[in-house]
């Protein structure tokens, strides 16, 4: 996510926004940069790269001098990392600046209709667009900066959290929010903003938190003006009296970023399919696979190609895609694609999955297919990342850093954006039927709230994860699209709380692993409402004759599985095709609360690098 932090008072800014933009570097983030108000004009340095070339570049090309300033840290969502793409942006007068955290969903149509009024873009961004919106209505309507922002916002659709002055009006923040948090720290004739109190925590303890829709005019003189978005009218805020300190707070109150990126997936699965799939117009919109879409459908096969976690999502895709799209699909470790000489030709679609965008096996694989002839597209979560760029398109999961090294919400926005290239080939190829098309746009749109629904059973998970944190093995078994959940399952035990753990498809138990059971064996099994719901109950019945102990992720209500396993992990009900993105949930708390209790280092496990950039 990106980093927000403003200063009004009557001390020198930059010190104070720099060494905050640093507090806020565990956000993750490509670029950086900062504008101050110096008494008579902006000055203003910004680059890509850390908040350390942009202490640099501001060493070498501004004064540093005034008490208004705004600064950013950027995670790119729209536009590559680069200096121009970095924030703030002017509007084309020069008089506002604005910062940026989120996504304007419909900045294109917007700045179509700014260059019709004869506006000119310097960057790709859509925050550009926003702060020229803003001085079109300021100008237009003869308003002040309060009242543009608010009329402006309601003709805006997206997330933002903003921050932005007027050099003519030195003397006043606007700021607001709607999906990206946004604080304001209130101190003794000097006010902060910022995207977490991290920034302004040692010198103040009194904050504001504004809430969605709500808008906020800081004056130095006046204090804070809170507002509703949608009607202008004021509201009376709460200041809250802060008792974190600032580990907890870089962690959002979370004892790890782990367990805070396991609790983001509703918001960043939502965040991965805002603007792309009108569920109720029936519509996919993925920019990047629109033009290439006779590839997919005209493909002999599709291949796709990661690692890890991400080899776990392509597992997913593969059922999907063969029963939705009836595209062929391989799903290849890019390890082992890249050595062994493999067919490819240019009727072949490569799919290729990575977090980072930064694993050196993955890029291989990529150049191998390119060099074969084949078209490559990618599904990434780090925007201008190596392998966004290697391939020949590909579609952004728009999961924010994933700090754990542990992946959680890289998995489940993975899955939705597979899910929706799915739909949409399946749509055009007319493999299902528009009525099974639109159900799965509409289900699609009710995982957040199914998967806030799953989060809920974490304490009960955590008292299962105490009777089993001192076994030495563990075996998941999944069937169907469940399968590959077993195995991501027992990834996650394995990397963080190094008891050895391994995923088998269900039937797979007879042909061997069944030896293993006795009463020392956990065995995690995902037994949700499923086409083999029956076939699954008897694999239970199989461990359970051998004493094996069953842990069961079932679907809530379940009366028969409750019965035979030693313990449940309920999930609310889900279609079956996207299932892995509920019944992951547990296995993913499992893990983590095991590890906690055997005292691992949940974010940084032994070992374990966060992106794998060498073989
Ligand atoms: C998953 O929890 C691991 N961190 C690891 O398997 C990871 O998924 C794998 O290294 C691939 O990384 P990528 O998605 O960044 O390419």
């Amino acid at each position: 996510m990106c980093g927000i932090v403003g200063y009004i008072g009557n001390r020198e800014a930059y010190p104070i926004i720099l060494n905050g933009l640093k507090r806020l570097e565990y956000r993750g983030y490509d670029s950086a940069g900062i504008a101050l108000y110096d008494g008579t004009g902006i000055q203003m340095a910004k680059t890509k790269g850390k908040v350390s070339d942009l202490e640099s570049r501001a060493d070498a090309e501004i004064s540093k001098k005034g008490s208004l300033g705004l600064g950013h840290t950027r995670w790119a969502t729209h536009g590559v990392p680069n200096d121009i793409n970095s924030h703030p942006h002017y509007s084309n007068s020069g008089d506002l600046v604005i910062i940026h955290n989120g996504i304007i969903e419909n900045y294109a149509s917007i700045k179509k209709e700014l260059i019709n009024r004869g506006y000119t873009f310097k960057s790709d961004t859509d925050t550009e667009v926003l702060v020229n919106l803003i001085e079109e209505i300021k100008k237009k309507e003869d308003v002040k900066l309060g009242k543009a922002v608010q009329i402006a916002l309601n003709q805006v659709v997206g997330a933002y959290a903003i921050a932005l002055f007027d050099r003519k009006k030195p003397d006043e923040i606007v700021v607001a929010r709607l999906g990206s948090p946004l604080a304001i720290g209130i101190g003794e004739n000097e006010f902060f903003v910022a995207s977490d109190a991290t920034p302004f925590i040692e010198f103040t303890n009194n904050a504001i938190y504004l809430k969605d829709e709500e808008m906020a005019i800081i004056r130095l003189k006046k204090g804070v003006k809170v507002r509703k978005i949608k009607d202008d009218s004021l509201v009376d805020p709460y200041i809250h009296e802060l008792q974190l300190n600032l580990e907890q707070i870089e962690k959002g109150g979370y004892d790890h970023f782990m367990l805070k990126e396991i609790y983001e997936q509703p918001k960043v699965i939502k965040d991965t399919y805002r603007g792309r799939l009108l569920a109720n117009k029936g519509i996919i919109k993925l920019g990047g696979l629109e033009d290439h879409i006779n590839k997919f459908t005209n493909a002999d096969r599709i291949i796709i190609v990661a690692c890890g976690t991400s080899w776990h999502a392509g597992l997913v895709a593969e059922y999907i895609f063969e029963d939705w799209a009836r595209i062929p699909v391989e799903v290849e470790y890019a390890s082992e694609f890249r050595y062994r000489n493999p067919v490819i030709t240019e009727k072949d679609v490569v799919i290729a999955i990575s977090q980072s965008g930064e694993t050196a096996d993955t890029l291989a694989a990529i150049k191998l297919a390119k060099e074969r002839g084949a078209f490559v597209y990618g599904v990434c979560n780090v925007v201008g990342s190596s392998i966004s760029r290697e391939t020949d398109s590909g579609t952004y999961t728009h999961a924010g850093p994933e700090i754990g090294v542990a992946s959680t919400k890289a998995f489940t926005t993975q899955i939705t954006v597979l899910t929706m290239i799915a739909l949409r080939l399946a749509d055009v190829k007319g493999t299902i039927s528009h009525s099974d098309y639109m159900m799965h746009l509409r289900e699609l749109d009710t995982i957040p709230t199914l998967v806030e629904e799953a989060l809920k059973s974490d304490d009960k998970i955590r008292e299962i994860a105490y009777e089993f944190k001192d076994a030495a093995n563990f075996l998941y078994l999944g069937r169907g699209y469940n399968f590959p959940v077993a195995l991501e399952g027992a990834l996650k035990l394995k990397e963080i709380s190094y008891i050895h753990a391994e995923g088998y498809p269900a039937a797979e138990m007879k042909h061997g692993p069944i030896a293993l059971i006795d009463e020392h064996m956990p065995v995690v099994v995902i037994a949700v409402n499923s086409n083999h719901y029956e076939k699954v109950v008897s694999n239970i019945e199989e461990i359970k004759a051998r004493k094996g102990k069953i842990i069961a992720v079932v679907t809530e209500g379940d009366t028969t599985v409750k019965e035979l396993a030693d313990y449940i992990m309920e999930v609310p009900k889900t279609p079956e095709t996207l299932s892995p993105l509920v019944t992951t949930i547990p296995l993913q708390l499992l893990s983590y609360h095991i590890a906690v209790m055997l005292d691992r280092n949940v974010d940084q496990p032994r070992n374990l690098a966060k992106s794998v950039t060498v073989e």
